[in-house]
């Protein structure tokens, strides 16, 4: 496999790309080899960032909607010529499988078009007014500088739900991404700059979430923080931003489960939690960790996982027959061998996997065995917190119903799926799932960026990222009242 050149990447702040002193290491979680080198950035970037992106906002709120769209159309295009070269980018620095990774750009190239489609609608509403001779509407407005912080696991496409509507909306954006995976990062600013966005509108600062992040949330001129990561870290700053006022989208966790009921296709039931519960190795906020299954096909549903887990080829995500590649570093290999641990010790019986793959070229990156725990309760931990590895617990009921409750008894509430040929369940299913995603005969996983990306409970704070309703983190409601009567009329009041 041809070695790639080491490179330094640099920030980029008011149109200018600009190294900075500390840098860390990027390693291929497949290889454990050095293949950039990221940023590590202070208060100071953060500052200039945040006064470049206030100043360039200003015009670019100006600017016509459907020209803010342009960049965006250019923007797709670029991200569509360059795909095959980013996906593999993607699959160094992040670990996950080339087709994984292709459609992982594919999600940023849809969402660039979505929103450049946005450009001619931003829709508000007309709507009559209470008086005469008088005129009212709601416009959307941007809101200002826009602070966002992108996780890990999907590099460009997470980075695209966000920037992309914050961008068309006329606001201007700050960007923290993941150290682990700075170079997706840096590719998509490069093709922001070469599809003509104006300088200052998009300014990328690498560095940690304790100083960079950290100065991020504090800063009086950031107007909106939209968070992807851990459930902790996404509390910590809406407390902050509870205090500042500041509006904050937040996407954490998931204990996302499949449910199989009796009457499943048993074999596309398999299919579906094999592809959403190893694929990206778990490493998905949305990937299936609890298979919730009725008891009377609990052994054969057991046999086709089995049978289907002996053919996951685990390794390097460049080689074409991979189909579960590393796990992003040592410290996510640690947490899953605790679990594995933690699951042994609460009494759940291991069907297969539990431990770190090291023999022969293996040895040099992060892998884990595809692993599947079986007698499972829904109240164990292993079934209650994410392990964001390729972990699966499944969990025999005796109902529909007691499938229902066991899939909404975790703090979690992303997406659930069931499989069922009984369009009763389904309907019910859709109603009394907990969750803000909802798959019927498919896994977890695969969700399209037209439609609202996010959860209830712990997964987050009621936003959502993606679909239309992305536009409702980055834009205010204006309500305007324009009254063409050439006198006082008081609303309420003088009204007949
Ligand atoms: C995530 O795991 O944070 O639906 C995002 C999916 C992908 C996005 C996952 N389209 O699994």
């Amino acid at each position: 496999m041809k070695q790639m050149d080491t490179k330094t990447l640099a920030n980029y702040i008011n149109g200018e790309w600009m190294e900075a002193e500390h840098t860390a290491p990027v390693i291929n979680p497949a290889t454990g080899e050095e293949i950039a080198k990221v940023p590590l950035s202070s208060e100071q970037h953060v500052e200039k960032a945040v006064q470049a992106a206030k100043k360039a906002q200003k015009e670019w709120a100006l600017v016509p909607a459907p020209q803010r769209a342009e960049v965006l159309y250019r923007t797709g295009t670029l991200l569509r010529e360059q795909k095959e070269r980013l996906a593999r980018l993607l699959t160094m620095e992040n670990g996950k499988v080339l087709e994984e990774a292709r459609g992982e750009v594919q999600e940023a190239i849809d969402m660039a078009f979505y929103m450049a489609g946005e450009g001619r609608r931003l829709f508000g509403q007309t709507t009559p007014s209470e008086l005469k001779d008088k005129f009212a509407m709601s416009v959307r407005v941007p809101v200002g500088v826009i602070g966002i912080i992108t996780p890990w696991n999907f590099p460009i496409a997470i980075a695209s739900w966000k920037s992309f509507p914050a961008i068309v909306a006329g606001n201007a954006v700050v960007w923290k991404p993941a150290t682990e995976t700075p170079m997706m990062a840096y590719e998509l600013t490069k093709i922001l700059e070469e599809a003509g966005l104006p300088k200052g509108v998009m300014n990328l600062v690498f560095g940690s979430g304790s100083t960079v992040g950290d100065a991020m949330v504090h800063h009086p001129n950031i107007q909106v923080i939209s968070f992807t990561g851990s459930n902790e870290i996404g509390r910590n700053i809406a407390a902050e931003c509870g205090r500042q006022l500041k509006k904050v989208s937040l996407e954490m966790g998931g204990k996302n489960a499949v449910i199989v009921m009796d009457d499943a296709d048993l074999e596309l039931a398999a299919d579906g939690i094999i592809w959403s519960a190893y694929g990206t190795s778990g490493q998905r906020c949305t990937a299936c960790s609890r298979v919730i299954v009725h008891e009377k096909v609990k052994a054969e549903l057991e046999a086709r996982l089995l049978a289907k887990i002996k053919h996951l080829t685990v390794g390097n995500g460049l080689n074409e027959e991979v189909k579960v590649g590393p796990i992003i570093n040592k410290r996510g290999i640690e947490k899953i061998k605790r679990y594995i641990e933690i699951g042994v010790e609460e009494g759940a019986r291991l069907l297969t996997g539990g431990y770190e793959l090291i023999e022969g070229d293996l040895k040099k990156g992060n892998y884990f065995a595809p692993t599947l725990f079986t007698d499972v309760k829904g109240t164990m931990r292993i079934a209650q917190e994410e392990i964001f590895g390729p972990v699966v617990s499944l969990i025999p009921v005796k109902s529909f119903q007691e499938a229902i409750e066991v899939n909404n008894c975790v703090e979690f509430g992303l997406s659930s799926s069931i499989f069922t040929q009984d369009v009763k369940k389904v309907f019910r299913a859709q109603r009394d799932l907990d969750t803000g995603i909802v798959y019927v005969n498919a896994g977890t996983t695969g969700a399209e960026i037209h439609l609202p990306f996010g959860g209830t409970k712990g997964t987050g704070n009621g936003h959502r990222d993606s679909g239309i309703q992305a536009l409702d983190v980055f834009t205010e409601w204006r309500a305007v009242y324009v009254d063409y009567s050439g006198k006082l009329q008081r609303a309420q009041i003088d009204v007949e």
